[in-house]
């Protein structure tokens, strides 16, 4: 049975890049969609049928949504929040200095939509909130008067394959107050999975036919337990990526080769290949801000999770350990004054955003501890005004691979752009003045590099 009839209306509050992907698909799946964004630069985009950042297949949705009437970008409450069904909330969680989350516009959002929603509205909690929120939400539409049900729905999307993630995604968690609550918010994703070919294909994107069938896992459990689900999903993979830099480490010194030791590790099922690639480190808006968030958890709890701060130790010191290997090759040769190109800015490939940036780390690091001239490239993430905030002041920033290569004593790969990957190693050597390559995300095959008469330093090889 489709669900389009049984549910028509749905508000997405926040168009960060959870909400946008969600309203794009929603509004492709038979939804009436609000997009509601007090941002004026984010809304006005909407409106174009456009997204703030890059994600691939995103704009010909939102496009084909805009202009079709089923999403509107609104900046009003009042306008969007009466006629809708399900309200799914996508605000920003922003670390507090001490580590916690900042649950400002989380509570803000709801006080509205206890103001202005219909009687049996249900608010589908996307943000990514600390153990307990949930019941204090309930708290606060009780106390308004409103009778609204309450799910907290975990979001798993990655960027850079958001649209994927979303359509194959391998579970679909709800976490309600009642399983008619439930039952709502499971029916919006239930009408985007059967929709997910016809979707798929009118973005041109390709599905391996042994996957094509896969349906989620649809799990119901508790608010609390939702919750701490996403914080923890987070949090393991990040300990995934600690653990793979720590044995680089050792690696190193010892001289072993961490690809093959993870790939060995991979095998064994228990352990899975996955986020055990070692490199510069994580960043992003999630693993940073989720594994410090669930030692805030912790600690309100009375629970030391000591684990997850070595974590976050040890992925803070990766982009200075690749560049002390640097120091070390260069044994005395000072960088100072010399050009370094930096390929890649994002946090990783396939997206446009910089925060948390191990890239910007190394960039810093580059400038303020050697000295050194930096050209950084990126093919996304300088396109759109206002983005380059994250990346130091003093490095230039250049439009082309050439243009940073060129005449560069050392290259430094700090995101795994498949173009970076693919650029064929002679054009590396020819545009160099130097003849070092330092391969911050392990990507390129050190054979190769040094058969061009380069050296190559990566991580834990
Ligand atoms: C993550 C989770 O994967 C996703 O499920 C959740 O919804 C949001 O947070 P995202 O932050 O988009 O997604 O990116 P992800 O692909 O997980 O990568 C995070 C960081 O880890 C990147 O900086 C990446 O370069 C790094 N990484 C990843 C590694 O250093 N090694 C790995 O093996 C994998």
């Amino acid at each position: 049975m489709s669900t389009d009839n049984l549910l028509k209306t749905i508000t997405v509050i926040g168009s960060g890049y959870v909400g946008v992907t969600s309203a794009a698909l929603f509004a492709n799946a038979g939804f009436k969609v609000y997009a509601l964004e007090i941002n004026p630069k984010r809304l006005a985009a909407i409106k174009r049928g456009k997204s703030f950042f890059y994600e691939e297949y995103l704009n010909p949705l939102l496009s084909r949504a805009v202009s079709s009437g089923s999403l509107v970008g609104t900046d009003s409450y009042e306008q969007a929040i009466p006629d809708s069904d399900v309200i799914f909330s996508c605000v920003g969680t922003p670390d507090n200095p001490d580590g916690s989350s900042n649950l400002s516009y989380v509570f803000a959002s709801a006080r509205e939509v206890a103001q202005y929603a219909k009687k049996g509205a249900v608010f589908a909690q996307k943000s990514t909130v600390p153990v307990g929120t949930g019941i204090e939400i309930e708290q606060l539409f009780r106390e308004a008067g409103a009778d609204i049900g309450y799910v907290s729905n975990p979001e798993f999307l990655r960027e850079g394959t958001a649209l994927f993630d979303s359509l194959w995604p391998d579970r679909l968690v709800v976490g309600g107050s009642s399983d008619v609550a439930n039952k709502s918010v499971m029916a919006v994703y239930k009408s985007v999975i059967d929709h997910r070919n016809d979707i798929a294909k009118f973005v041109g994107m390709e599905i391996d036919a042994a996957i094509r069938d896969n349906q989620p896992r649809y799990l119901s459990t508790s608010r609390n337990s939702a919750e701490l689900m996403k914080v923890s999903a987070n949090a393991f993979l990040a300990l995934k990526i600690s653990f793979a830099n720590s044995i680089a480490k050792l690696a190193d010194a010892a001289g072993a080769d961490v690809v093959e030791v993870m790939d060995g590790i991979g095998c064994d099922t228990r352990i899975n290949r996955a986020f055990l690639s070692a490199g510069r480190g994580y960043g992003g808006g999630c693993f940073p801000k989720d594994v410090s968030g669930l030692i805030s958890s912790g600690l309100k709890y009375g629970i030391d999770l000591q684990i997850m701060q070595a974590v976050s130790t040890e992925n803070e010191s990766m982009p200075g350990y690749l560049l002390e290997k640097v120091v070390k090759h260069l044994n005395g040769t000072s960088l100072a004054g010399k050009k370094v190109a930096v390929l890649g800015a994002a946090f990783k490939a396939g997206t446009s955003d910089m925060r948390r940036s191990p890239a910007a780390r190394i960039v810093d690091l580059l400038i303020s501890k050697l000295e050194a001239n930096v050209y950084i490239h990126d093919p996304e993430a300088f396109k759109e005004e206002g983005f380059d905030a994250e990346i130091n002041r003093n490095a230039t920033i250049v439009a082309t691979t050439e243009d940073a290569m060129k005449q560069a004593e050392i290259v430094v790969i700090a995101t795994d752009w498949n173009h970076y990957k693919s650029y064929p190693i002679e054009s590396y050597a020819e545009l160099m003045a130097g003849n070092l390559i330092v391969d911050g995300m392990n990507c390129l095959d050190p054979k190769t590099v040094r058969a061009a008469g380069l050296n190559y330093i990566g991580v834990g090889r």
